[in-house]
């Protein structure tokens, strides 16, 4: 599930109602997808696309895309940080950028309006960001993600890099166990008297 830090503020978000309150007043949609049918680990592109199509339809005549595709990244996969390194600096689109994750994680560095704050999405989100939107994204330690992709015009996708350096001021880690809530310490024992 995704989970939101805000570095400036140091807080963290967890929990899926703060999260989609707090990504819906900046204009970026959330929402948690399920499949029509258990996807296996050897799933083809065609099988994802299927089990989804209710809601890929959905998204589409929502907001105006017209192709969907999945995208599938692993450590091994060739050039691998060179496909990285097209999207971990700061830049928007001429489109939104709409991802659906079926595996692995990914770090969202959103610039909303001089607040950067970094979304953390895995495994069932679905997120939107707007067109015009200042953002970067990272793959976590494992290098994996299994997305679909959905495009109002895939050649309206290519990145527009500001060239602001504001992402070189983060790093791009990944919250991991972490951010799961701490358990609460036990004071320690009083030592007999
Ligand atoms: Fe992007």
């Amino acid at each position: 599930m995704a989970a939101i830090k805000i570095p400036a503020e140091q807080v963290t978000l967890t929990d899926q109602r703060d999260v989609t309150t707090f990504l819906a007043v900046r204009g970026i949609d959330y929402e948690r997808w399920t499949p029509s049918r258990e996807l296996g680990p050897d799933a083809s592109a065609d099988d994802v696309l299927a089990a989804y199509a209710y809601q890929i339809e959905a998204l589409k005549a929502r907001g105006g895309y017209v192709t969907a595709d999945v995208i599938d990244v692993k450590a091994d996969t060739p050039n691998l940080d060179m496909m990285l390194a097209k999207f971990n600096r700061e830049h928007w689109h001429d489109e939104d950028e709409v991802r659906f994750i079926i595996e692995g994680r990914g770090l969202f560095h959103i610039n909303a309006g001089g607040d950067v704050f970094v979304l953390e999405v895995s495994k069932g989100d679905l997120i939107r960001v707007p067109r015009g939107t200042h953002h970067w994204f990272d793959l976590c330690a494992e290098k994996r993600i299994r997305a679909i992709r959905l495009f109002q015009d895939p050649s309206g996708w290519t990145p527009h890099y500001t060239d602001s350096g504001v992402d070189r001021g983060f790093q791009p880690i990944c919250f991991g166990p972490s951010y799961i809530a701490p358990v609460a310490t036990r004071p320690s024992a009083t030592p007999p008297a």
